[in-house]
């Protein structure tokens, strides 16, 4: 960095300025991002008391020690190196809650995002005249060319109007990672706010009480520098996770409906498993006669599909907390199949009960089914999801 006089007199009046903004940088496997991201911002903000605060998953790639060698030059980026948890949105929450500059901005790390806008939307916001500022990439004066995606693009513009539908929201890139508000306007509502998904400012607009008087700022959408897209392999599902979530979450939580949904389709594959193993072995004699051909395929079906139960709700469900490694997968499994063992004991047990006292059998093995749902679903989000 080669200082003139009047980028220390900046520098010196800057440094003497209480926080203004803190700018939140989510990142996963950013590590070679940084360096050229913080001089981006130093060159952007030049005269603005800011902070940088880098929330980092514990990437693998070494992003947080990266960000403190920087710290450590530079003291005004900080780190928040999170262990154990993943996901774009709890980390820009996160971030935005750990700061005490009375306004907070998001932005990604990988240079897809023009630093150059940040003076414009801070000005917007100090004034008092609006709420929130975000960069929009579909907006009149906007484009995604660099966006070498074209199936990204289109994706996008469909989430965009789906967003809209559901939300009532009317922005024109509502799934835009790339915005700024006053921090109380953010932590008045913080505890309301789902944390799933990579969806934040849809989050925020959904959620507020009151409505954000909004000021759209064009976003020409650059190419990521360094390293690849997060958003690739998930980015259907946790969209679609955070609509629910807006829309039913208050009624059935997130987690339960899914964990309900996966379970349903366990009870499908045990039925596919059970029906293949009696199309095989049915009609064979088991010698001795010790079990019964049935007893067999059930035993296996009910294996089959705890196990398909537990990878999926792994991926799925807790993919925040999702254990990984060959020995707490394996941990994770036996654990998850004692639950549901009890879990099923408890289901046979209270539908035996009910049918006993007059209760019509259906009814009853509903009632089974979901008292060993709310039981699996409690017990294995402690015990095998836990910390
Ligand atoms: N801490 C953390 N945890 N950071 C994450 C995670 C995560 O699980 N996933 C992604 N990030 C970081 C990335 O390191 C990057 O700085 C930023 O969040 C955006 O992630 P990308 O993986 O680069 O997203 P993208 O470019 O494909 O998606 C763009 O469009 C989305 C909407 O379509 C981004 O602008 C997103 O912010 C936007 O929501
Ligand atoms: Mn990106």
């Amino acid at each position: 960095m080669n200082l003139t006089r009047s980028d220390l007199v900046q520098a010196v009046d800057a440094a003497a300025k209480p926080l203004e903004l803190a700018i939140v940088l989510p990142t996963l496997n950013e590590r070679n991002n940084l360096a050229p991201l913080v001089d981006r911002l130093d060159a952007a903000l030049q005269g603005i008391a800011w902070e940088a605060i880098i929330v980092d998953d514990n990437s693998p790639d070494g992003t947080s020690d990266e960000a403190r060698a920087i710290s450590l030059r530079d003291p005004r980026i900080r780190v928040i190196q999170r262990i154990g948890r993943r996901g774009l949105a709890s980390a820009a929450i996160e971030g935005m809650c750990a700061t005490a500059a009375p306004v907070v901005a998001v932005m990604d790390a990988d240079h897809q995002h023009d630093p150059k806008l940040l003076p414009g939307m801070l000005q917007a916001i100090t004034s008092g005249e609006y709420d929130l500022a975000y960069a929009s990439r579909f907006c009149a004066g906007a484009s995604t060319d660099a966006w070498h995606r074209p199936d990204r693009v289109k994706a996008s513009g469909l989430a965009n109007s789906l967003a809209r539908r559901v939300t009532g929201v009317t922005l024109s890139d509502p799934m835009s990672g790339y915005f700024m508000l006053r921090a109380e306007t953010l932590r008045a509502d913080a505890h309301r706010l789902s944390g799933v998904g990579f969806k934040i400012l849809l989050d925020i607009l959904a959620t507020v009480e009151s409505p954000l008087r909004v000021k759209e700022f064009p976003l020409a959408f650059a190419a990521r520098a360094e390293g690849e897209s997060k958003l690739d392999r998930t980015v259907v599902f946790e969209f679609l996770v955070g609509l629910y979530d807006k829309w039913l979450g208050r009624v059935i939580p997130t987690r339960f409906a899914l964990f309900g949904t996966i379970g349903a389709m366990g009870v499908v594959v045990h039925m596919a498993v059970l029906a293949a193993f009696l199309g095989i072995f049915g009609g064979m004699p088991m010698r001795g006669q010790l079990v019964s051909s049935f007893e067999v395929g059930q035993t296996v079906a009910a294996v089959t599909a705890m196990t398909f139960n537990f990878f999926l709700n792994n991926a799925l469900t807790y993919a925040d907390k999702r254990l990984t490694g060959f020995v707490p997968l394996v941990r994770g499994w036996a654990k998850f199949g004692m639950t549901c063992f009890v879990g099923l004991t408890a289901n046979v047990g209270v539908a035996a009960i009910l049918v006993h006292y007059g209760i019509h059998e259906y009814p009853a093995a509903l009632t089974g089914i979901v008292i060993a749902s709310v039981w699996n679903f409690a017990l294995s989000s402690k015990f095998v999801w836990g910390k």
